[in-house]
This record gives C-alpha cells, sequence and structure tokens, in this order.
C-alpha cells in the first residue's frame, strides 16, 4: 500500500485553499478536512443563540456552552467532499453566508475555543492520508506535517472570487463589502495573540494571483508526487 502523508494547507481568506484541498483529497483519495467550516459553525452558533451580534459578545457564554456544540461531518457523494453538522444539522450553506464571515475572526480568537477544535482536528487527522486547511495547520495543528503549503494572492484578487461565488449562489452582496470583510479578517487573523496566521518556516508559499485552477493543482500535485517518492 502506498504510503499516506499529511497534508496541511493555510493562508489568507479566499485563496482557493479549499478548492485545492478537495482537488487533491479526491485525487489522492484521502480524507478533507476544511478547519474554517469548523470556526463557521461554532459562529453560527453564536448568532443563532444572540451570543453575538453587532454589539455584544459574550464570550463567557460562548465558552460555558461549548460542550453544548457539536461539529461533525458527513460525506456528500454527489459533491465529492464532507459536509459540516452542527448538532447534527447540516450547515453547509449557511456557514458560508457573509454575515457568518463577518463574525468568525473575533470568534476565532477565543482560546477555548482553538483548544477544543485544533484537538478534534487532531484526532481526525491522525492517521495521515489528510488534507487540511487552514490558518494553523502547519503551525500548531500539525507542526510535523509531511507538506506545508502556504497559499497568498492580493486582496483585491480573493475579494473578486468571493464576491463572484457569493453572487453565483444567489447572495445579494456588494464587492466593498466583500472586499472589506477580506482585509479585516486578514488583519484579525494575522494579529490574534492566540495561533495567528503565520507562514511556518518550512511551509511552501504559492502565489495563486496568476494561476489557472489547472495550472495550480498540477503544481501542487508534483509537490505531493515528490514527497511520495521522498524527494
Ligand atoms: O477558511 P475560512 O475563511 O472559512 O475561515 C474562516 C475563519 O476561521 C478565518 O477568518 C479565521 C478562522 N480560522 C482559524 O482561525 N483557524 C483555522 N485553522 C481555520 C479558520
Amino acid at each position: 500500500m502506498q504510503k499516506k502523508i499529511t497534508i496541511a494547507i493555510d493562508g489568507y481568506s479566499s485563496t482557493g485553499k479549499s478548492t485545492v484541498a478537495k482537488q487533491l483529497a479526491s485525487h489522492l483519495n484521502y480524507i478533507y478536512v476544511d478547519t474554517g467550516a469548523m470556526y463557521r459553525a461554532v459562529t453560527l452558533y453564536a448568532l443563532n443563540n444572540n451570543i453575538i451580534s453587532e454589539t455584544v459578545f459574550n464570550k463567557e457564554k460562548l465558552i460555558n456552552e461549548l460542550d453544548n456544540i457539536e461539529i461533525t461531518f458527513k460525506y456528500n457523494e454527489t459533491k465529492g467532499f464532507a459536509e459540516v453538522l452542527l448538532n447534527s444539522i447540516n450547515v453547509e450553506h449557511q456557514i458560508r453566508t457573509l454575515k457568518v464571515s463577518n463574525f468568525v475572526s473575533p470568534i476565532a480568537t477565543v482560546s477555548e475555543i482553538r483548544k477544543k477544535l485544533v484537538s478534534q482536528q487532531q484526532r481526525l487527522g491522525k492517521d495521515k492520508g489528510v488534507v487540511m486547511d487552514g490558518r494553523d495547520i502547519g503551525t500548531v495543528v500539525f507542526p510535523d506535517a509531511d507538506l506545508k503549503l502556504f497559499m497568498t494572492a492580493s486582496a483585491e484578487e480573493r475579494a473578486q472570487r468571493r464576491y463572484k461565488e457569493l453572487i453565483e449562489r444567489g447572495d445579494a452582496v456588494n464587492y466593498e463589502d466583500i472586499y472589506n470583510n477580506v482585509v479585516e479578517r486578514d488583519l484579525i487573523d494575522t494579529t490574534r495573540k492566540d495561533s495567528p496566521l503565520v507562514k511556518a518556516k518550512d511551509a511552501i508559499e504559492i502565489d495563486n494571483s496568476q494561476l489557472t485552477l489547472d495550472g495550480q493543482f498540477h503544481t501542487i500535485l508534483q509537490l505531493v508526487k515528490d514527497k511520495l517518492a521522498g524527494r
């Protein structure tokens, strides 16, 4: 049987981490774990339970209720990837709204939440054969990952991509709001105290501003093949 490795993909928001992670997982027959979806599911719980809003963030209440928040994944055959469930309810669509994007970064600064999600992520990836994407996978979740990638692209390019994605799924959004959200999340994600977004020393940086999806996939697949061949 071919050796299985751990692939950690980190980077800024909307850099296409999940697109390439899904492509790799399906090509290699690995599991794919979207850790951003887990922070988004906790955010949805906080929004639904009036724990966070424009004016309030009741951190203590959220920490006290952490044991009531169960996040699981369920493989969707048609889509070819695992969707996220919050307390057994499929929230894959709801967690991708701009509203959730606007509140997720403050939620992800809370150490108690990170601790819970990181240990779940480590359990999910313990047998290798995993592609995991997020902000701290190569630095905190799997510091010994076999292959670490760090994805970047300009904020304008990322906002354009996210805008297109949300418009295509029928959300009424404007480009300015998306751009501001991208810039704001970059700032919070890179400056928070606990597990800030930084490139791991041994990560390979991929700037995909000018790469096609296909070009990016093949570049990264080659890196995986080299790793599997021990190069
Ligand atoms: O990848 P994403 O845009 O869906 O992630 C949503 C937010 O979750 C992101 O702005 C920061 C946070 N996040 C994190 O702090 N650590 C991770 N491993 C993944 C996401």
